[in-house]
This record gives C-alpha cells, structure tokens and sequence, in this order.
C-alpha cells in the first residue's frame, strides 16, 4: 500500500501518502519507519478545495489519490500552507489541470512558490490572517503562523467540522496506516519531527500552538503523520517542548575510541542514578541525529564525554556540537569528561562551546590514558553534581 483515504467527517477527506522508500527525511534526517504525506479534499455544497500537496517524487501516487477523490478539474480552491517541495511539489501540475482553480496562500508563500514550486501567479491570491473563504456550507478559516518553520507558513480552520490543518505543526514520522494518533502512539515519532524541524522555532510554535488552544479544535490535522483528536494531551505536549520544560532525564553523548573515556561515562551515569536521574546514553559514532536532538531536547543534563582527537573533541561530538549551534537548546545544565594521550584539548573545547551557548558547564574532569580508581570515583562525583544541579531546573 502506498496511499490510502479516509474520511474524517463529512465531506472532508483525508489522503496519506506512505513514504517507505526514502531513506532520510529532507535528504538528511534517518527516517528507519518511513513518514508520510498528508493532503485533504475538503467539499462543500458550493465548491471544493484541496489543503497542501506532496513530494513530486509521489506524484504518480498524489494523482492516483487526488482522482480518487475528487475531479481535478472541479477543483475551485488550491491551498498552499506551506512551501517546502514536501508539501508543494505537485501543486503546479494541480494547476495545470484545474484551469478554473485559484490558488491561496499567504504573501510569502505565493513569492517562494513561484520560485520554487512554479505557482502560476495569474491565479494565485494573497491571504491574510483572518480571511476566510466559503464552500457554501464549509467555511475555510486562515491563520498565519509565519516560521513555523518558514515564513510563508498558516494553518487552515474549517469552521463547521471544527478541524484545524497545521501543515508542519504537529507533525510526526512514520508511515502508519492508522489515522490518529491514540490508536497507535508508538507508530508516530513526534518527539523526533518536533525537535529537528520545529525546535529552532520554538518561540513561533508557542505562539501557533497557543491560537490552536484559543480555536479548541475536535481534530488536528497535520501534513505528516498522525491526526490528533485527543487535543489536550497533544497540546500539553508542546506546550512544555515549546517552553523547553525538561524533564527528569540526563543524556550521555560519549566519543571515544578505545572505551577509557567511555568508562568513566558510565561512572558519571552510577552518579546521576543515584541522585534519581533517568539516563540515555548514545555513541556520537552511530548517532542518529533527530533521536541526538530529541534527548537534548528533554534532558535537564546533558554530559559530554569525549576523548582527544588531533587536538579536537571527537568527530561524532563535535557534529554534536554542530547540532548545538543550530538548534540552541535552552534551560540545560551540563558537565564534561575526557581522557587524552599528551597535550589533551577536546574537552576543554567542548567546555568552552557550551559555555558559548550559555549551558552552563558545572563540572570538568579530565585525565590521561586509561582511568583509574580514583578517576573513576570522580566521574560518579561528577554525575552526582551534574544531577543535582539538573534537578533544580525542574
Ligand atoms: C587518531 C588519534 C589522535 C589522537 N590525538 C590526540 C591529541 O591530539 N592529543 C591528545 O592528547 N591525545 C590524542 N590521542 C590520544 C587519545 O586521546 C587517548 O589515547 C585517549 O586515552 C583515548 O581515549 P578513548 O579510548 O576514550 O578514545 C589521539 C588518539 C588517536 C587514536
Ligand atoms: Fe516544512
Ligand atoms: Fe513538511
């Protein structure tokens, strides 16, 4: 199966394409089970509309779907949430067939898709925070979320059946047969979509995260992923990810070549157990970096362990690093250790990146070769400090 169609309420039909052959989402985020495109088709006595499109690397399936549905050419409304080919790569073809259509999408929507997805721009229309159009007995409602996560974003509210579309927002992974989100939770992977897409952006998602709460919708209807019709849990949800609420959790992110550093970690892990921290540990080496995110994201500790590597942190951290300056977590406390050879450095530059980030860095330790007792002893006291510090964040 590479699509399917289910109507969530009447008239209103949602199109999930399963995107199983695609190793990586945007050609970099590890995706092992798949995601999805979601379209809808929504019809109302006096007119039909279709809300987002999909990777033109779907075509053939998004038309066999479209078709399915509805006539292409009867289309009236085209709308466009969002730009990201994902989303908008087969809709210049829409248009091509549904001569009559007019395409909507906010200002900055209409000017990126005219560059990158080919809009016509003869029938396309400007829509502002507000506007709404009607189907005649559907009434289509726009609400701009710009940088969620590009400029050109809104979510769409169909008025009568109370469904709010949210493109991005909300999002998950995964490509699940079931539609909503309570019949298989463990199908979908928020977390990881949140934080690799959304994260950047968390002061633009609390915003549309807080208009959704004002609208109280009965369904949440993302671009990928699962529907949402348990909002309360959902919003909650985002609402502690968007105000970077952690949680009780202190993430490992361990480098090292021949395990001296590695074991020391695991002493500093005994010492953030004892005072009641949960612990995920992950070898940078085989890192996959939304899961790397999703950690960051919910820990309240974060201990970097690495040796040194040609004078430098090593590689697999500092792609972690890497990820830190993007992705700018906040509200983190975070300790580091390492074991070098001679001249040592990696730590010490991972110190001063993450103060450059303004995580604080509470512990350092650092010691040559292969540790000892005594090194041992302080990587448990590191963990302990590390974890009681974490604690107070929460
Ligand atoms: C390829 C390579 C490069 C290294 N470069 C340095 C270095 O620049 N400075 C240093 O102090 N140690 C260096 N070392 C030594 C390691 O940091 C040292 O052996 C350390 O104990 C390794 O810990 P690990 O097993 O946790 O990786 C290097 C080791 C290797 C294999
Ligand atoms: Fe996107
Ligand atoms: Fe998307």
């Amino acid at each position: 199966m590479s699509w399917f169609k289910r109507e969530i309420a009447e008239g209103v039909t949602l199109v999930r394409i399963l995107n199983t052959k695609l190793p990586r989402f945007e050609n970099f985020w590890p995706i092992p089970n798949g995601t999805s495109y979601n379209f809808y088709v929504v019809e109302g006595s006096e007119g039909t509309a279709l809300i987002d499109g999909a990777d033109y690397r779907f075509s053939k399936e998004f038309f066999e779907a479209l078709e399915s549905v509805v006539k292409v050419e009867d289309l009236r409304y085209v709308i466009t949430q969002h730009t990201e080919p994902d989303h908008s790569g087969t809709l210049a073809e829409v248009m091509r067939r549904a001569e009559e259509a007019v395409l909507l999408g906010t200002k900055q929507a209409l000017s990126i898709g005219e560059a990158l997805a080919d809009f016509p721009m003869d029938r396309a229309r400007e829509v502002k925070d507000g506007d709404e159009v009607s189907l005649g007995n559907k009434t289509l409602r726009f609400v701009l979320s710009p940088m969620v996560h590009w400029p050109d974003t809104m979510l769409t509210y169909l008025v009568e059946d109370s469904i709010l579309f949210t493109c991005d927002l909300f999002g998950s992974h995964g490509a699940s047969d079931k539609v909503f989100y309570d019949e298989a939770p463990d199908s979908f992977e928020l977390v990881d979509y949140y934080a690799s897409i959304l994260m950047p952006y968390h002061a633009m998602a609390a915003k549309a995260v807080a208009k959704t709460r004002e609208l109280s919708p009965k369904i949440v209807a993302p671009s990928h992923g699962a529907l949402h019709r348990e909002i309360e849990g959902l919003l909650s949800m985002y609402e502690r990810w968007t105000s970077w609420k952690p949680l009780k959790k202190a993430l490992i992110v361990v480098g090292s070549q021949y395990e001296n550093t590695a074991r020391a970690a695991e002493a500093a892990a005994e010492g953030l157990r004892e005072v009641g921290l949960e612990i995920v540990i992950v070898d940078s080496a085989e890192a996959d970096p939304d899961d790397l995110l999703a950690h960051t994201l919910e820990a309240a500790a974060i201990l970097v362990a690495t040796s040194t590597h040609n004078g430098h942190p090593f590689l697999g951290v500092t792609f972690y690093l890497d990820l830190l300056r993007e992705y700018r977590p906040k509200n983190k406390v975070a300790a580091v250790l390492g074991s070098f050879g001679w001249g040592g450095g990696g730590t010490r530059a991972v110190k001063k990146e993450l103060e450059a980030l303004a995580i604080p860095v509470v512990d350092e330790l650092t010691f040559k070769g292969r540790p000892k007792e005594g090194d041992l002893d302080r990587a448990r006291e590191l963990g302990r400090r590390l974890g009681e510090e974490a604690l107070k964040l929460l």
